[in-house]
């Protein structure tokens, strides 16, 4: 692979390669920009069919961590480790102490936490070695819950772009993925008077919802065209592609799943049909600005300002509102408009 001229590379401020072969650690931490502040962004353990792939993944994940940081407000940068291999055959302590202390080195422009193949007790295990984690128990609590209350301020500017309205009620919303994020958005959802059709593999929580929300059930594979205002993907990302844009038939897709959009056609194919996508970065940033406070606490850091939580997540409806009012006036799908604004942010 050619690092410098890849797309994925994109001027990445710093790319470490760490080994520890007595417990088999191979481990990857992309840094791409520290304009805003130190960066943060969590650790995905995963087998990779190749070592070009991990790199992409990281390089992928941590441009994208600064943008979704930027795009919030927020004095932070963008980074991201992978571990390669089988979380369930080669995650140990030593192996996760040995990443810690690897951590360690770089802790004064790059925090880690939990994602994909990681549990919150695995971040206290790496936290026993290095104080440059986010995502304990005793930290801002569930990113979750702080994830799905932005959401719902994300999906209020929808609301006004799309619909021209400020009220959930009566408004049908399908809602892929009933888990942490996705129960979380339900229930509020259900409170402020919207109707709910849900699709989850998980058999229990659909029949949760059915009897909590009084919620439609709908089939996993066709969530997607389901006849509703807005559709929510809050389990898997690369849901929505050319063919699958072309069978939505609610108005507006935005739910807290990462990656939603397969391709950057698959979003020019929602836009050119009406649909107004919300980034995906930007709606469910609600995490990030949960935990991002603690990481000017960690040692050697400079104290930076943050807003108060409440008033963080609050921000999502305004900065989606920026990016909407901006993608109409300059006649681009909303995803182009936000990456554009996130460059300007860190300075790019
Ligand atoms: P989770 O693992 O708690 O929930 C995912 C849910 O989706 C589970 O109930 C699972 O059974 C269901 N699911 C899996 N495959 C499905 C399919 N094919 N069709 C329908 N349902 C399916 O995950 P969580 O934390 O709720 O996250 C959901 C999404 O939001 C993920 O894409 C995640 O990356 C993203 N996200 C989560 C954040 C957080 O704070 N937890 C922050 C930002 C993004």
């Amino acid at each position: 692979m050619n690092i410098w001229a890849s797309a994925e590379f994109d001027d990445h401020e710093q790319v470490c390669f760490f080994s520890h072969a007595e417990t088999g650690l191979r481990a990857i931490v992309a840094i791409h920009s520290t304009a805003r502040g130190p960066a943060a962004g969590g650790t995905r353990f995963k087998p990779y069919d190749s070592d070009d792939l991990a790199l992409d993944d990281a390089l992928r994940l941590s441009r994208a961590m600064s943008y979704k940081s930027a795009l919030a407000g927020l004095p932070v940068g963008g980074g991201k480790s992978v571990i390669i291999g089988d979380p369930a055959q080669l995650k140990s302590r030593d192996l996760l102490h040995a990443f810690g202390r690897y951590i360690d080195r770089i802790g004064q422009t790059y925090a880690t936490g939990e994602d994909v193949g990681m549990s919150v007790a695995d971040i206290e295990t790496i936290n026993e070695v290095t104080p440059y984690v986010g995502g304990t128990s005793t930290g801002a609590g569930d990113p979750a819950v702080h994830t799905a209350t932005g959401v719902i301020h994300g999906l209020r500017a929808v609301l006004e772009h799309q619909f021209d309205r400020d009220s959930f009620s009566g408004l049908k919303v399908a809602i892929q993925g009933l888990g942490a994020v996705g129960w979380g958005i339900a229930e509020r959802l259900d409170a402020a008077g919207a109707k709910l059709v849900v699709a989850d593999v998980r058999a229990e929580q659909v029949e949760r919802a059915r009897a909590q929300f009084g919620a439609v059930e709908c089939p996993t594979e066709r969530i997607h065209e389901a006849e509703v205002d807005i559709y929510a993907p809050c389990a898997l990302g690369g849901v929505i592609s050319e063919r699958t844009a072309a069978e939505v038939r609610a108005r507006a897709v935005a739910g807290s799943a990462n990656n939603q959009l397969t391709t950057p056609a698959a979003g020019i194919a929602l836009a050119a049909r009406g649909i107004l996508f919300a980034p995906d970065y930007v709606i469910n940033a609600g995490g990030i600005i949960s935990g991002a406070a603690a990481t000017s606490r960690m040692p050697g850091r400079a104290k930076a300002n943050f807003a108060p939580l409440e008033e963080g997540l609050a921000a999502i409806r305004e900065r989606l509102t920026e990016v909407f009012e901006r993608s109409t006036a300059e006649g681009r799908p909303p995803e182009a408009t936000a990456e554009v604004m996130a460059r300007e942010l860190i300075g790019r």
